[in-house]
């Protein structure tokens, strides 16, 4: 029998912004995803009230917004103003029509509504550069008597949004992205946008753009040269990766490759464990290059499994790409391993964005002018954030006597991936089983649990939550724990191939 080990005096605090999410101006996620003025749920601002439930019981209280690569060739004051008036243009990072009809204030009037209290804005640095950076946060968080913030005010919004967190671009270094630069171009410009911004706003905080993939040839020198530039002017660098069983990972390149075995598959969260130690390593080498004091955060603000559409995009229509798609049990895994792995790294990864929050590579999907549901993702996302709150530490573990397999890929991957974090009431154990077969772990935790409870995903490896039967895939209560109150050892059975929540309150 497995047996779980914590060592009590080992621990970090995580808050809830850890696990934020993502809205981009791509696909379906805006238009018909959040925003359909005619659908039957829709509030007066024509938001849909059935996404708004959804995104309100998952409990996300962060989101990255408008983009992604759509931010590099944006212009932020088409979006705000009179709608009859806003003008439509070509979103050229993803060949699409876009009407401008949700914008900046809409976002925030959304998020209001969806609870949300940590937006996370993206400049353009690939067209545009300081001058507009400074007029948008001006429009965001202007205070004074001045023309920027007046706009706002005359928009009908007297208050400033007070936004903390900013992107300073997106993927810069990708070659798909509009606008693409060197690192040292991208380094400069990056460094003197965020001096200049926070010369205007000192409560800011900025995010440097990461290499998108550690796929690219390009990563980490990249990292290293940006970070070379604007140390000292910034708080995160920022972190991307995307995970395709069968397809390749660059987004643009819908290209088939070999597809990974299962057990191949389900271990692929380890390239999370390896690519944040190294973008750590890289910063830390930094930091002592520079005699600095600070250490550099991390925002992994793109993550996710990927999956490339069945449909053929249409260029230049309205909602384009159509990138709506539903992801299964194996999928949900492995997400579960990710979210686990970016959990595990809390002391360094203080910002996470799961990469999107509506119909593309989703955690809800909408059908135009008919139902709102969650892909099973969903529900891991949904039982970490309940756990989350101003009081929740992550305690180290290990785990002995358990049982490992290798693949071609990996070696000694654990079939159980775990974490435990401590609520302030409750110890909690997330536990991936990566294998068919029951494991039954024997917990060591303190002797003063009075009780507890357990909820699990499980199913075939090919569930998935359809239009049709929405609701395969979800959290259940599952009986395989029994508390012994007063005893320091607690045992629990996690099924074959399932995503667990373990609960023990003292
Ligand atoms: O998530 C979709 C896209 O993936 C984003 O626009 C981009 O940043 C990344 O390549």
């Amino acid at each position: 029998m497995a047996k779980l080990n914590l060592y009590n005096e080992q621990r970090f605090d995580v808050r809830p912004q850890l696990f934020g999410s993502f809205l981009e101006h791509m696909g379906t996620v805006i238009y018909t995803g959040i925003y359909e003025p005619s659908h039957p749920s829709a509030t007066p601002e024509g938001f849909r009230g059935d996404v708004l439930k959804l995104v309100r019981a998952l409990g996300v209280k962060t989101l990255r917004y408008p983009g992604g690569n759509y931010t590099s060739s944006y212009h932020w004051e088409d979006t705000v103003g009179s709608q009859a008036t806003r003008p439509k243009r070509m979103n050229i990072a993803w060949q699409s029509l876009e009407t401008n009809q949700f914008g900046l204030d809409e976002f925030f009037q959304w998020i209001q509504q969806a609870n949300v209290d940590n937006p996370i804005l993206t400049v353009n640095l690939g067209t545009r550069g300081i001058d507009d950076a400074l007029h948008e946060l001006e429009y965001v968080n202007g205070k004074y008597d001045t023309d920027w913030a007046n706009l706002r005010r005359q928009n009908g919004h007297a208050e400033p949004y007070g936004v903390k967190y900013w992107c300073l671009g997106n993927e810069l270094d990708g070659p798909w992205q509009v606008a693409r630069k060197t690192p040292e171009e991208y380094g400069l410009l990056a460094n003197e946008t965020s001096k200049a911004m926070k010369l205007m706003d000192p409560d800011i905080e900025t995010i440097l753009v990461g290499s998108s993939t550690p796929r690219l040839d390009t990563y980490p020198s990249w990292d290293f040269k940006v970070l070379m530039e604007a140390y000292d002017n910034v708080d995160y660098i920022a972190m991307h990766n995307y995970v395709d069983r069968d397809q390749s990972e660059n987004l643009d390149q819908q290209a088939l490759r070999d597809s990974d075995d299962l057990p191949t598959y389900l271990a692929r969260s380890r390239e999370f464990d390896k690519q944040i130690g190294e973008v750590a390593t890289i910063a830390d080498a930094v930091k002592a290059l520079k005699h600095s004091d600070k250490t550099m955060k991390i925002s992994f603000d793109e993550w996710n499994v990927h999956h490339f559409s069945q449909k053929k995009p249409q260029p230049w229509e309205e909602h384009n790409p159509v990138d709506w798609c539903y992801f299964d049990l194996a999928d949900t895994l492995l997400f579960g391993s990710m979210a686990l792995a970016i959990l595990r790294h809390g002391d360094r990864v203080k910002l996470s964005c799961q990469a999107l929050l509506v119909n593309t590579i989703p955690l809800i999907l909408t059908d135009e002018g008919g139902n709102a549901w969650a892909n099973p993702t969903y529900y891991v996302l949904q039982s970490i954030l309940d756990n989350l709150s101003d009081t929740s530490t992550v305690v180290a573990s290990s785990l002995t006597d358990s049982q490992n397999y290798s693949t071609k890929r990996y070696q000694d991957v654990p079939v159980i991936d775990q974490v435990v974090m401590d609520t302030g009431s409750a110890y909690v154990v997330f536990a991936v089983n990566r294998g068919k077969q029951v494991q039954t772990i024997s917990m060591a935790l303190p002797a003063t649990i009075k009780s507890g409870h357990m909820e699990h995903i499980v199913g075939e490896l090919g569930d998935k939550n359809t239009r049709e039967h929405p609701e395969t895939l979800t959290l259940q209560p599952c009986d395989d724990l029994t508390v012994e109150v007063g005893s320091k050892a607690q045992t629990a059975a996690l099924s074959g191939y399932s995503w667990s929540v373990l609960t023990f309150d003292y």
